[in-house]
């Protein structure tokens, strides 16, 4: 069996969920407390073992190349003003991963988008991060565990959670079929953004994927679906209905999902409890809020 060491995280969208604020920056180098979003999912990949990432960006995303850069002007003078810890905050993001860019030169959909590494990932088995969607597990990041359920069953997976009726039609969503083990189940169905009659139940893909190589062959012959897009769900439908081993797996950790202002309201906050520079002022300031 391969060993997993290669991820794509596409992020070409517009975010257009938080504008203005993504007028002119990518929405995936918004902040969380003190870091832009895509890094928390970079060190989530780095973590769980993945040496060799591609980012699948767009126009205006140039702050992404930059931030993953090495910064000689500023590391040059933390280094001179001796702040040693802030220099190694800095330096350590431009070398944790080998990260490797290609733009989606046209906006037709999240299967398009992936399809853009197929050069760089060849027909090994990868990890799919999507940027909207961060994941908070200290202890086993997701990736991690997408990387142990394929080494156990040696099949592509789909990463998922429970969610409220209401939501589903935001959200690919899975038909189980038979309990595998405590978290595993097999599927016969993948529907995108179902309305809540159609949806085969209530298990959706929640940003994590982890993919034998053979998905491009499907993505290359997937026509648009949903919303007149390439969906990266259909070709996931295609290789199962073909007999590849597909499985969904639900993740153990807390998802936020920062492509729209309330998630990221929510992560800040949450983060920001629990970094050490933050919690205690932003504990109090929270508890001195009148809330009505
Ligand atoms: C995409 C996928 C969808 C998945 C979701 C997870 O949708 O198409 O299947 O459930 O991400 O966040 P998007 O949110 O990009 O419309």
């Amino acid at each position: 069996m391969k060993k997993v060491t290669k991820a794509v995280i596409p992020a070409a969208g517009l975010g257009t969920r938080v504008l203005p604020a993504t007028k002119a920056q990518p929405k995936e180098m918004l902040v969380i407390v003190d870091k832009p979003s895509l890094q928390y999912i970079v060190e989530e990949l780095v973590e769980s073992g993945i040496t060799d990432i591609v980012i699948v960006t767009g126009r205006n995303k140039n702050s992404i190349e930059d931030h993953f850069d090495f910064s000689y002007e500023l590391e040059n003078t933390l280094q001179k003003e001796n702040k040693i810890e802030l220099l190694e905050k800095v330096d350590k993001i431009s070398s944790m991963a080998n990260i490797f860019y290609v733009r989606q030169n046209h906006p037709l959909g999240l299967g398009h988008a992936i399809l853009k590494a197929k050069p760089f990932i060849g027909d090994e088995p990868f990890v799919i991060a999507l940027g909207d969607d961060i994941v908070y597990n200290p202890e086993r990041p997701v990736a991690k565990q997408l990387i142990e359920n394929y080494e156990k069953y040696g099949a592509s997976i789909v990463g998922c959670q429970e969610v409220a009726l209401e939501d589903v039609s935001k959200y690919g969503v899975v038909k189980p079929t038979e309990n595998l083990d405590e978290n595993t189940v097999a599927i016969s169905d993948f529907v995108e953004k179902p309305s809540k009659e159609e949806a085969p139940s209530r298990l959706a893909c929640l940003g994590r994927y982890l993919l034998d190589g053979k998905i491009f062959d499907y993505l290359e012959e997937t026509k648009a679906g949903k919303g007149g897009e390439i969906q990266l769900t259909d070709a996931i439908l295609k290789m199962l209905q073909d007999g590849e081993k597909v499985v969904a797996y639900e993740f153990q950790g807390k998802r936020y999902d920062i492509g729209n202002k309330f998630g990221l309201l929510k992560a800040n906050i949450e983060f920001g409890l629990k970094n050490d520079e933050t919690k205690g002022e932003l504990k109090n300031y929270l508890k001195s809020l009148k809330l009505d």
